[in-house]
Protein backbone atom coordinates (compact mmCIF):
# COMPACT_ATOMS: atom_id res chain seq x y z
CA UNK A 1 0.00 0.00 0.00
CA UNK A 2 1.51 3.57 -0.73
CA UNK A 3 2.14 5.26 2.47
CA UNK A 4 0.48 8.84 2.56
CA UNK A 5 2.71 11.87 3.02
CA UNK A 6 2.00 15.82 3.59
CA UNK A 7 1.75 17.58 0.94
CA UNK A 8 2.79 20.97 1.13
CA UNK A 9 5.65 22.42 3.05
CA UNK A 10 3.16 24.64 5.04
CA UNK A 11 1.46 21.23 5.74
CA UNK A 12 4.20 19.79 7.16
CA UNK A 13 5.07 23.13 9.20
CA UNK A 14 1.78 23.45 10.46
CA UNK A 15 1.23 20.00 11.72
CA UNK A 16 4.86 19.79 13.16
CA UNK A 17 4.33 23.75 14.82
CA UNK A 18 0.69 21.85 15.96
CA UNK A 19 2.90 19.27 17.49
CA UNK A 20 5.06 21.35 19.22
CA UNK A 21 2.70 24.75 20.14
CA UNK A 22 0.38 23.24 22.95
CA UNK A 23 -0.56 22.87 26.75
CA UNK A 24 3.43 23.05 26.32
CA UNK A 25 3.53 26.55 25.54
CA UNK A 26 -0.04 27.77 26.40
CA UNK A 27 -0.10 26.24 30.38
CA UNK A 28 3.20 24.86 31.23
CA UNK A 29 5.53 27.30 30.34
CA UNK A 30 4.15 30.96 31.48
CA UNK A 31 3.49 28.71 35.22
CA UNK A 32 7.32 27.76 34.76
CA UNK A 33 8.44 31.11 34.10
CA UNK A 34 6.32 32.19 37.48
CA UNK A 35 7.51 29.86 39.35
CA UNK A 36 11.47 29.98 38.11
CA UNK A 37 11.42 33.57 38.43
CA UNK A 38 11.17 35.13 34.55
CA UNK A 39 13.42 36.53 32.53
CA UNK A 40 16.80 34.53 33.53
CA UNK A 41 14.77 31.29 32.78
CA UNK A 42 13.81 32.34 29.59
CA UNK A 43 17.38 32.66 28.64
CA UNK A 44 18.26 29.17 29.60
CA UNK A 45 15.22 27.80 27.81
CA UNK A 46 16.42 29.63 24.41
CA UNK A 47 19.97 28.17 25.23
CA UNK A 48 18.38 24.93 25.53
CA UNK A 49 16.10 25.11 22.40
CA UNK A 50 18.87 25.87 19.99
CA UNK A 51 21.75 24.48 21.23
CA UNK A 52 20.40 21.05 22.31
CA UNK A 53 16.56 20.45 21.25
CA UNK A 54 17.10 21.61 18.03
CA UNK A 55 19.81 19.25 16.97
CA UNK A 56 17.57 16.38 18.87
CA UNK A 57 15.16 17.18 16.51
CA UNK A 58 17.05 17.16 13.29
CA UNK A 59 17.54 13.49 14.47
CA UNK A 60 14.37 13.14 14.49
CA UNK A 61 14.01 14.32 11.26
CA UNK A 62 16.30 12.51 10.11
CA UNK A 63 15.73 9.03 11.14
CA UNK A 64 11.72 8.99 10.17
CA UNK A 65 12.44 10.93 6.93
CA UNK A 66 15.36 8.33 6.09
CA UNK A 67 13.54 5.17 7.30
CA UNK A 68 10.12 5.98 5.80
CA UNK A 69 9.08 4.28 8.97
CA UNK A 70 6.90 4.87 11.73
CA UNK A 71 8.88 5.65 14.93
CA UNK A 72 9.20 1.82 16.07
CA UNK A 73 9.97 0.51 12.36
CA UNK A 74 12.66 3.07 11.75
CA UNK A 75 15.36 1.62 13.94
CA UNK A 76 14.78 -1.86 12.56
CA UNK A 77 14.76 -0.45 9.17
CA UNK A 78 18.29 1.62 9.64
CA UNK A 79 19.65 -0.81 11.57
CA UNK A 80 18.36 -4.38 10.90
CA UNK A 81 19.01 -7.59 13.04
CA UNK A 82 20.83 -5.25 15.73
CA UNK A 83 19.77 -4.67 19.26
CA UNK A 84 18.72 -0.99 18.50
CA UNK A 85 15.32 -2.57 17.01
CA UNK A 86 14.25 -1.78 20.73
CA UNK A 87 15.53 1.77 20.24
CA UNK A 88 11.81 2.68 19.49
CA UNK A 89 10.32 0.58 22.48
CA UNK A 90 9.99 4.64 24.07
CA UNK A 91 7.67 5.59 21.29
CA UNK A 92 5.08 2.50 21.80
CA UNK A 93 4.97 3.72 25.99
CA UNK A 94 5.56 7.25 26.20
CA UNK A 95 3.05 8.97 23.80
CA UNK A 96 -0.29 7.09 25.33
CA UNK A 97 1.16 8.41 28.82
CA UNK A 98 1.08 11.51 27.92
CA UNK A 99 -1.66 11.57 25.63
CA UNK A 100 -4.13 9.75 28.61
CA UNK A 101 -2.82 13.35 31.02
CA UNK A 102 -2.85 15.08 28.28
CA UNK A 103 -6.00 14.54 27.63
CA UNK A 104 -7.64 15.59 30.85
CA UNK A 105 -6.44 18.97 31.06
CA UNK A 106 -7.63 19.39 27.19
CA UNK A 107 -11.03 18.08 28.53
CA UNK A 108 -11.02 20.78 31.70
CA UNK A 109 -10.32 23.37 28.83
CA UNK A 110 -13.64 22.18 26.58
CA UNK A 111 -15.12 22.83 29.92
CA UNK A 112 -13.41 26.08 30.74
CA UNK A 113 -14.35 26.98 26.73
CA UNK A 114 -17.91 26.18 27.61
CA UNK A 115 -18.04 28.53 30.62
CA UNK A 116 -16.56 31.12 28.96
CA UNK A 117 -19.08 30.84 25.93
CA UNK A 118 -21.75 31.47 28.82
CA UNK A 119 -19.97 34.13 30.50
CA UNK A 120 -19.82 31.64 33.47
CA UNK A 121 -16.60 33.57 34.68
CA UNK A 122 -19.10 37.07 35.47
CA UNK A 123 -20.21 35.32 38.12
CA UNK A 124 -17.65 34.77 40.33
CA UNK A 125 -16.18 37.63 41.93
CA UNK A 126 -12.90 37.06 44.19
CA UNK A 127 -10.37 35.01 43.44
CA UNK A 128 -10.70 32.44 46.02
CA UNK A 129 -14.07 32.14 44.30
CA UNK A 130 -12.54 31.38 40.79
CA UNK A 131 -9.79 28.32 43.06
CA UNK A 132 -12.46 26.61 44.71
CA UNK A 133 -14.68 26.11 40.99
CA UNK A 134 -11.44 24.90 39.47
CA UNK A 135 -10.82 22.71 42.97
CA UNK A 136 -14.43 21.70 42.39
CA UNK A 137 -14.21 20.88 38.77
CA UNK A 138 -11.22 19.04 38.55
CA UNK A 139 -11.76 16.90 41.84
CA UNK A 140 -15.33 15.86 40.35
CA UNK A 141 -16.11 12.56 38.72
CA UNK A 142 -18.03 12.42 36.03
CA UNK A 143 -17.67 16.15 34.19
CA UNK A 144 -13.76 15.82 34.02
CA UNK A 145 -14.25 12.23 32.51
CA UNK A 146 -16.66 13.26 29.90
CA UNK A 147 -14.37 16.53 28.75
CA UNK A 148 -11.93 13.73 28.79
CA UNK A 149 -13.53 11.54 26.65
CA UNK A 150 -14.98 14.43 24.33
CA UNK A 151 -11.42 15.57 23.91
CA UNK A 152 -10.42 12.07 23.03
CA UNK A 153 -12.61 11.81 20.66
CA UNK A 154 -12.07 14.63 18.60
CA UNK A 155 -8.56 13.91 18.50
CA UNK A 156 -8.99 9.91 17.88
CA UNK A 157 -11.80 11.44 14.69
CA UNK A 158 -9.25 13.71 13.48
CA UNK A 159 -6.41 11.08 13.09
CA UNK A 160 -8.85 8.81 11.69
CA UNK A 161 -9.07 11.34 8.59
CA UNK A 162 -5.64 10.15 7.38
CA UNK A 163 -2.21 12.00 7.22
CA UNK A 164 -3.48 14.47 4.31
CA UNK A 165 -7.16 14.75 4.80
CA UNK A 166 -6.81 14.48 8.69
CA UNK A 167 -3.92 15.60 10.70
CA UNK A 168 -2.56 18.21 7.82
CA UNK A 169 -6.21 19.72 7.16
CA UNK A 170 -6.58 20.63 10.59
CA UNK A 171 -3.21 21.79 11.21
CA UNK A 172 -3.62 24.28 8.31
CA UNK A 173 -6.83 25.44 9.43
CA UNK A 174 -6.35 25.85 12.93
CA UNK A 175 -2.37 27.01 13.77
CA UNK A 176 -2.98 30.31 11.90
CA UNK A 177 -6.36 30.65 13.71
CA UNK A 178 -4.55 30.44 16.78
CA UNK A 179 -1.83 32.13 16.24
CA UNK A 180 -3.59 35.55 15.48
CA UNK A 181 -5.98 34.53 18.32
CA UNK A 182 -3.48 34.65 20.79
CA UNK A 183 -1.18 37.83 19.22
CA UNK A 184 -4.70 39.41 19.72
CA UNK A 185 -4.87 38.51 23.30
CA UNK A 186 -1.48 39.85 24.28
CA UNK A 187 -1.77 42.86 22.72
CA UNK A 188 -4.85 43.08 25.10
CA UNK A 189 -3.33 42.08 27.97
CA UNK A 190 -0.18 44.45 27.49
CA UNK A 191 -2.21 47.62 26.89
CA UNK A 192 -3.35 47.19 29.98
CA UNK A 193 -2.99 49.48 33.20
CA UNK A 194 0.25 48.02 34.80
CA UNK A 195 1.06 45.66 32.26
CA UNK A 196 4.87 47.00 32.16
CA UNK A 197 5.79 45.41 35.19
CA UNK A 198 4.98 41.86 34.01
CA UNK A 199 6.87 42.77 30.95
CA UNK A 200 9.69 43.64 32.94
CA UNK A 201 9.31 40.48 34.94
CA UNK A 202 9.62 38.24 31.27
CA UNK A 203 12.50 40.48 30.05
CA UNK A 204 14.92 41.51 32.66
CA UNK A 205 16.51 38.80 33.47
CA UNK A 206 17.99 38.68 37.71
CA UNK A 207 20.53 35.82 37.17
CA UNK A 208 20.49 35.54 41.07
CA UNK A 209 17.57 33.59 40.39
CA UNK A 210 19.76 30.72 38.34
CA UNK A 211 20.93 27.14 39.83
CA UNK A 212 21.09 23.53 38.55
CA UNK A 213 17.18 23.29 39.56
CA UNK A 214 16.03 26.20 36.94
CA UNK A 215 18.48 24.47 34.04
CA UNK A 216 17.36 21.22 34.16
CA UNK A 217 13.72 22.67 34.29
CA UNK A 218 14.03 24.68 31.26
CA UNK A 219 15.61 21.59 29.14
CA UNK A 220 13.11 19.38 30.32
CA UNK A 221 10.43 21.90 28.98
CA UNK A 222 12.24 22.95 25.56
CA UNK A 223 12.41 18.87 25.36
CA UNK A 224 8.21 18.65 26.43
CA UNK A 225 7.80 21.73 24.16
CA UNK A 226 9.55 20.70 21.05
CA UNK A 227 7.43 17.31 21.57
CA UNK A 228 10.34 15.40 21.99
CA UNK A 229 12.09 12.00 22.57
CA UNK A 230 8.76 9.65 22.37
CA UNK A 231 8.74 9.44 18.54
CA UNK A 232 6.02 12.08 17.64
CA UNK A 233 8.51 14.41 15.68
CA UNK A 234 10.52 10.98 13.72
CA UNK A 235 6.82 9.72 12.89
CA UNK A 236 5.59 13.05 11.44
CA UNK A 237 9.35 12.94 9.58
CA UNK A 238 8.58 10.23 8.12
CA UNK A 239 5.49 11.96 6.14
CA UNK A 240 8.28 14.51 5.01
CA UNK A 241 9.01 14.74 1.16
CA UNK A 242 12.71 14.30 0.10
CA UNK A 243 12.66 17.42 -1.40
CA UNK A 244 12.14 19.43 2.07
CA UNK A 245 14.98 21.50 3.32
CA UNK A 246 14.87 19.54 6.79
CA UNK A 247 17.43 21.90 8.29
CA UNK A 248 15.27 25.00 7.67
CA UNK A 249 12.06 23.02 8.57
CA UNK A 250 13.25 22.25 11.67
CA UNK A 251 14.54 25.93 12.19
CA UNK A 252 11.07 27.03 11.57
CA UNK A 253 9.85 24.60 13.95
CA UNK A 254 11.68 25.52 16.57
CA UNK A 255 11.73 29.14 16.22
CA UNK A 256 7.68 29.01 16.13
CA UNK A 257 7.47 27.19 18.87
CA UNK A 258 9.15 29.66 20.95
CA UNK A 259 8.42 32.48 19.60
CA UNK A 260 5.03 31.11 20.84
CA UNK A 261 5.72 30.62 24.61
CA UNK A 262 6.71 34.16 24.63
CA UNK A 263 3.57 35.48 23.13
CA UNK A 264 1.43 33.20 25.78
CA UNK A 265 3.37 34.75 28.56
CA UNK A 266 3.17 38.63 27.35
CA UNK A 267 -0.79 37.31 27.23
CA UNK A 268 -0.39 36.21 30.32
CA UNK A 269 2.05 37.97 32.93
CA UNK A 270 1.07 41.57 32.15
CA UNK A 271 -2.23 40.84 32.85
CA UNK A 272 -1.34 38.90 36.16
CA UNK A 273 0.88 42.19 37.37
CA UNK A 274 -1.81 44.41 36.35
CA UNK A 275 -4.35 42.59 38.98
CA UNK A 276 -1.82 42.73 41.53
CA UNK A 277 -1.65 38.63 41.68
CA UNK A 278 1.11 35.89 42.19
CA UNK A 279 3.23 34.92 39.27
CA UNK A 280 3.97 31.76 41.18
CA UNK A 281 0.69 30.04 40.98
CA UNK A 282 1.97 27.00 39.30
CA UNK A 283 -0.41 24.70 37.72
CA UNK A 284 -3.25 26.52 38.44
CA UNK A 285 -2.64 30.11 36.77
CA UNK A 286 -4.14 29.23 33.78
CA UNK A 287 -7.51 27.52 35.20
CA UNK A 288 -7.62 29.51 38.60
CA UNK A 289 -6.18 33.03 38.06
CA UNK A 290 -6.84 33.90 34.57
CA UNK A 291 -10.62 33.80 34.87
CA UNK A 292 -10.32 35.46 37.64
CA UNK A 293 -8.65 38.82 35.37
CA UNK A 294 -11.28 37.51 32.58
CA UNK A 295 -13.65 38.44 35.17
CA UNK A 296 -12.53 41.53 36.49
CA UNK A 297 -10.83 43.58 32.74
CA UNK A 298 -12.56 45.74 29.84
CA UNK A 299 -13.56 43.36 26.92
CA UNK A 300 -12.26 40.02 29.29
CA UNK A 301 -15.33 37.98 28.28
CA UNK A 302 -15.01 37.84 24.71
CA UNK A 303 -10.78 37.24 25.72
CA UNK A 304 -12.10 34.64 27.86
CA UNK A 305 -13.62 33.07 25.12
CA UNK A 306 -10.46 33.36 22.29
CA UNK A 307 -8.14 32.30 25.21
CA UNK A 308 -9.61 28.79 25.73
CA UNK A 309 -10.45 28.33 22.28
CA UNK A 310 -6.72 28.94 21.46
CA UNK A 311 -6.13 26.46 24.33
CA UNK A 312 -8.07 23.80 23.57
CA UNK A 313 -6.92 24.06 19.19
CA UNK A 314 -3.39 23.98 20.79
CA UNK A 315 -4.04 20.75 23.09
CA UNK A 316 -6.10 19.34 20.24
CA UNK A 317 -3.01 19.54 17.37
CA UNK A 318 -0.97 17.93 19.86
CA UNK A 319 -2.81 15.37 20.78
CA UNK A 320 -2.91 14.61 17.48
CA UNK A 321 0.58 13.74 16.98
CA UNK A 322 0.76 11.83 20.28
CA UNK A 323 -2.06 9.75 18.60
CA UNK A 324 -0.46 9.06 15.45
CA UNK A 325 2.81 7.75 17.04
CA UNK A 326 0.47 4.49 17.79
CA UNK A 327 -1.38 4.57 15.08
CA UNK A 328 1.38 4.72 12.83
CA UNK A 329 2.88 1.75 14.42
CA UNK A 330 -0.53 -0.18 14.25
CA UNK A 331 -0.94 0.45 10.48
CA UNK A 332 2.36 -0.60 9.45
CA UNK A 333 3.62 -3.16 11.90
CA UNK A 334 0.80 -4.94 12.59
CA UNK A 335 -1.19 -4.33 9.54
CA UNK A 336 -4.21 -2.91 11.10
CA UNK A 337 -6.21 -0.54 9.16
CA UNK A 338 -6.68 3.16 10.33
CA UNK A 339 -9.75 3.15 11.89
CA UNK A 340 -9.15 -0.16 14.12
CA UNK A 341 -6.09 1.38 15.11
CA UNK A 342 -7.65 4.51 16.28
CA UNK A 343 -10.19 3.07 18.43
CA UNK A 344 -7.93 0.59 19.97
CA UNK A 345 -5.54 3.63 20.75
CA UNK A 346 -8.43 5.51 21.76
CA UNK A 347 -9.54 2.58 24.07
CA UNK A 348 -6.28 2.41 25.92
CA UNK A 349 -5.75 5.89 26.70
CA UNK A 350 -9.37 6.48 27.16
CA UNK A 351 -9.14 4.03 30.29
CA UNK A 352 -5.70 5.31 31.45
CA UNK A 353 -6.71 8.93 31.13
CA UNK A 354 -9.91 7.95 33.41
CA UNK A 355 -7.51 6.99 36.12
CA UNK A 356 -5.67 10.25 35.78
CA UNK A 357 -8.81 12.28 36.13
CA UNK A 358 -9.90 10.48 39.46
CA UNK A 359 -6.50 11.14 40.62
CA UNK A 360 -7.88 14.79 41.29
CA UNK A 361 -10.40 13.23 43.08
CA UNK A 362 -11.30 10.20 44.59
CA UNK A 363 -8.40 8.67 44.17
CA UNK A 364 -6.45 11.47 45.13
CA UNK A 365 -4.45 9.08 47.99
CA UNK A 366 -3.35 6.61 45.40
CA UNK A 367 0.31 7.48 45.79
CA UNK A 368 2.82 5.85 42.98
CA UNK A 369 6.03 6.96 44.69
CA UNK A 370 4.75 9.48 46.43
CA UNK A 371 2.75 11.22 43.28
CA UNK A 372 -0.73 10.80 42.56
CA UNK A 373 -1.72 8.91 39.29
CA UNK A 374 -1.43 12.36 37.23
CA UNK A 375 1.59 13.61 38.61
CA UNK A 376 3.27 9.99 38.43
CA UNK A 377 2.27 10.29 34.57
CA UNK A 378 3.52 14.11 34.14
CA UNK A 379 6.88 13.39 35.68
CA UNK A 380 7.48 9.99 34.15
CA UNK A 381 6.70 11.15 30.43
CA UNK A 382 8.40 14.83 30.98
CA UNK A 383 11.51 13.85 33.24
CA UNK A 384 12.47 10.24 32.20
CA UNK A 385 10.95 8.72 29.54
CA UNK A 386 11.45 11.92 26.91
CA UNK A 387 15.13 12.38 28.51
CA UNK A 388 16.32 8.96 27.29
CA UNK A 389 13.86 9.04 24.52
CA UNK A 390 16.09 12.20 23.25
CA UNK A 391 19.27 10.46 24.23
CA UNK A 392 18.26 7.28 22.36
CA UNK A 393 17.70 9.17 19.08
CA UNK A 394 21.12 11.34 19.15
CA UNK A 395 23.13 8.02 20.01
CA UNK A 396 21.60 6.34 16.83
CA UNK A 397 22.00 9.38 14.58
CA UNK A 398 25.31 10.73 15.99
CA UNK A 399 26.82 6.89 16.52
CA UNK A 400 25.10 3.92 14.90
CA UNK A 401 24.24 5.56 11.83
CA UNK A 402 27.24 6.42 9.28
CA UNK A 403 28.20 9.85 8.87
CA UNK A 404 27.66 9.70 5.26
CA UNK A 405 23.94 8.73 5.41
CA UNK A 406 23.48 11.78 8.03
CA UNK A 407 25.11 13.97 5.56
CA UNK A 408 23.21 12.57 2.58
CA UNK A 409 19.75 13.27 4.27
CA UNK A 410 20.61 16.80 5.97
CA UNK A 411 21.57 17.70 2.55
CA UNK A 412 19.10 15.94 0.06
CA UNK A 413 22.24 14.14 -0.95
CA UNK A 414 24.58 17.18 -1.12
CA UNK A 415 22.33 19.76 -3.01
CA UNK A 416 21.72 22.43 -0.55
CA UNK A 417 24.88 23.82 -0.16
CA UNK A 418 24.50 25.82 3.27
CA UNK A 419 23.20 22.67 4.56
CA UNK A 420 26.84 21.05 3.10
CA UNK A 421 28.47 24.04 4.98
CA UNK A 422 26.81 23.64 8.59
CA UNK A 423 27.37 19.52 8.23
CA UNK A 424 30.29 19.00 10.66
CA UNK A 425 29.04 22.17 13.26
CA UNK A 426 25.43 20.22 13.78
CA UNK A 427 27.54 16.65 13.62
CA UNK A 428 29.53 17.73 16.43
CA UNK A 429 26.38 18.92 18.77
CA UNK A 430 24.58 15.76 17.49
CA UNK A 431 27.64 13.41 18.27
CA UNK A 432 28.90 15.31 21.59
CA UNK A 433 27.21 18.15 22.98
CA UNK A 434 24.26 16.74 22.92
CA UNK A 435 24.62 13.00 24.56
CA UNK A 436 26.87 14.55 27.04
CA UNK A 437 24.54 17.42 28.01
CA UNK A 438 21.88 15.36 28.50
CA UNK A 439 24.10 12.97 30.38
CA UNK A 440 24.47 15.58 32.84
CA UNK A 441 21.05 16.84 32.86
CA UNK A 442 19.62 13.52 33.50
CA UNK A 443 22.32 12.80 36.60
CA UNK A 444 21.67 16.40 38.37
CA UNK A 445 18.12 15.28 38.02
CA UNK A 446 18.29 11.77 39.82
CA UNK A 447 20.93 13.47 42.55
CA UNK A 448 19.68 16.97 42.98
N1 LIG B 1 4.74 19.75 22.60
C1 LIG B 1 3.46 19.63 23.23
C2 LIG B 1 3.20 20.85 24.06
O1 LIG B 1 4.05 21.73 24.15
O2 LIG B 1 2.13 20.94 24.63
C3 LIG B 1 3.36 18.39 24.10
C4 LIG B 1 3.82 17.14 23.44
C5 LIG B 1 3.28 16.75 22.23
C6 LIG B 1 4.82 16.40 24.03
C7 LIG B 1 3.77 15.62 21.61
C8 LIG B 1 5.30 15.28 23.43
C9 LIG B 1 4.78 14.91 22.22
F1 LIG B 1 5.24 13.83 21.65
Amino acid sequence: MQRENFTSRFGVLMAMAGSAIGLGNMWRFPYMVGEYGGAAFIIIYILCVFLLSLPILLCEFIIGRRSQKNAFGAFKKLAPGTAWKWAGLISLVAPLIIVSYYSVIGGWSIEYFFKACTFGFTDYVTHEELNTMFNDLVSSVWIPIFGHTFFLLITALIVMGGVKGGIERFGKIMMPILFVVVVLIAVRAMTLDGASEGIAYLFKPDFSKLNAEVCAAALGQSFFSLSLGCGTMLTYASYVNKSENIAKSSVSIAVSDLIFALIAGCAIMPAVFAFGLNPQEGPGLVFKTLPFIFSQMPLGSLVAILFFMALLIAALTSSISLFEVGVAYLVEEKGMNRKKSCMLIFMITWITGIFCSLSFGPLSDFKIIGNTIFDFFDKLSANFLMTIGSFIVVMFAGWKMKKSDVMDEFTNGGTIKGNVKSFNFIWFLIRWVAPLTIILIFLSNLFL
